[in-house]
């Protein structure tokens, strides 16, 4: 090979090395950009609101399992009056709490959809008692309190006469034998998510019962490019078989940091989706926000869910938790909005997150201290620490640092009983310089 023939090989190899790095490093930017919105969020509300609050019972899994007939179920459709829905409030009230957006059931798996959806009339408008669409105003009242608009979609179906599963024990059809028949089914699900994602433009579509099918039946990569036709930026979550953007750990706190880089846990108040008079297992406002410190802690967002009523009000234990997570959110804002995960265990007894640029780290105090607050293993010189919310300048002191060795000293911060808050006190350790940690096993002496 001529030495010239070598060198524009090697010039269209470098350029081509180049480009692809670059696009590379573009697709990730624009990527980090699309989720940034998501990552800094912190804390979301759900909201399962459909006809199975008349009788408030279990959400479409009540006919699913046999408590209640399919056509009984279906008759609560006559009370879903939505008679006092105030969606300004609704949002209002989210926005209060502290929340950045919101994630509604646009339909759950019993089919009842809550917009004027032109596939089936199984809907607000048309059959129920509401007898209007009540998810265009809620959309509408968001994005009029700048908070970012989630849809939930459930994929399943139960009463679509071309889906297969109906119950628990009963199959319509099996998709080998009529494959027609869920190309329909297809048609119909991805039909409804063309409408929503037109009329609506939605940040967010959280998927699911994507369990009860393969990726493939489900068309899934065909969804996810459909959802992105209509709005690039939309993030999706986990439930569509392989094909989401991000976890949807259910009910328990992970303890320790889920893989993926986003993530979001759903928990109850109490201990239904939907509204249920009779269930008054509220967890208290103190133990809701030291779950979400649980999640901040591991660098992941809270859904907290909310159940209406189907008059569309908001039952009054709801109200106060999402009122006092919005005192709590608003006075303690900066530890919590766009933070980073806290310390690996070990350095702290307790819950902790990072600022953005790691130059301050938030403590969180979730039990009354009996003696000073104790950090271990940390090696910055620190500036200043505060109460976060008060401002409240807070002496420490550095014990046990030994001249010769690397191991960094105890530090000791002294808290007053008076500066306490009522839920969960934080302080703010104000770093020189970035987080930098002491990870090693000890060391031992060498020299007295
Ligand atoms: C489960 C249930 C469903 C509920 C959802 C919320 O998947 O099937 O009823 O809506 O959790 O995460």
């Amino acid at each position: 090979m001529n030495t010239r023939f070598s060198k524009i090989i090697i010039a269209l190899a470098t350029f081509f090395i180049a480009t692809t790095l670059l696009q590379g490093q573009k697709q990730q930017t624009q990527d980090g950009e699309k989720f940034q919105w998501f990552g800094d969020a912190k804390l979301g509300i759900f909201i399962h609101w459909g006809i199975y609050a008349v009788n408030g019972i279990d959400e479409s899994w009540s006919f699913y399992n046999g408590y209640i007939s399919h056509k009984d179920y279906l008759k609560q459709t006559e009370r879903f009056t939505a008679a006092n829905y105030d969606p300004d409030y609704w949002a209002g009230l989210i926005k209060k709490s502290g929340a950045k957006y919101a994630v509604i059931t646009s339909k759950h798996h019993d089919g009842f959809a809550l917009w004027n959806t032109k596939y089936g009339d199984l809907n607000a408008v048309k059959s129920s008692a509401a007898k209007r669409d009540v998810l265009s105003p809620f959309v509408k009242a968001l994005r009029k309190n700048k908070l970012k608009v989630g849809l939930y979609y459930s994929l399943p179906d139960w009463s679509y006469n071309d889906y297969t599963h109906f119950t628990r024990n009963e199959r319509r059809y099996d998709i080998k034998n009529e494959p027609e028949r869920w190309n329909r089914f297809v048609n119909y699900y991805q039909g409804q998510l063309t409408e929503l994602m037109s009329s609506y433009k939605p940040d967010l579509i959280w998927f699911d019962g994507d369990w009860e099918h393969s990726g493939e039946e489900w068309k899934a990569k065909e969804t996810r490019d459909l959802l992105h036709h209509y709005q690039p930026n939309v993030i999706i979550n986990s439930r569509l078989r392989g094909h989401g953007d991000y976890d949807t750990p259910e009910q328990g706190v992970p303890i320790a940091r889920p893989k993926s880089e986003y993530w979001e846990l759903c928990m109850t108040m109490n201990d239904s989706w939907g509204y249920q008079h009779n269930d008054k297992n509220y967890k208290t406002a103190n133990q809701l926000i030291r779950i979400f410190v649980d999640c901040l802690n591991l660098g992941g967002n809270l859904l907290l869910d909310i159940g209406p009523k189907a008059d569309g009000t908001i039952p009054e234990e709801q109200v106060k938790i999402l009122e006092e997570f919005g005192r709590w959110t608003h006075k303690h804002k900066e530890a919590i909005y766009a933070s980073n995960a806290g310390l690996p265990f070990g350095h702290y007894y307790g819950p902790t997150t990072l600022s953005k640029d790691l130059q301050t780290l938030y403590l969180f105090v979730p039990h009354r201290p009996n003696g000073p607050l104790i950090i271990k293993g940390l090696k910055n010189k620190i500036n200043r620490i505060r109460v976060v919310g008060t401002g409240t300048k807070l002496s420490h002191q550095i014990l046990s640092k030994q001249y010769w060795s690397s191991v960094p000293g105890l530090t000791y911060i002294n808290l007053p009983e008076g500066e306490l808050d009522d839920q969960m006190t934080v302080v703010a350790v104000q770093l020189k310089g970035k987080i930098d940690l002491y990870r090693e096993d000890g060391q031992v002496i060498e020299s007295n």
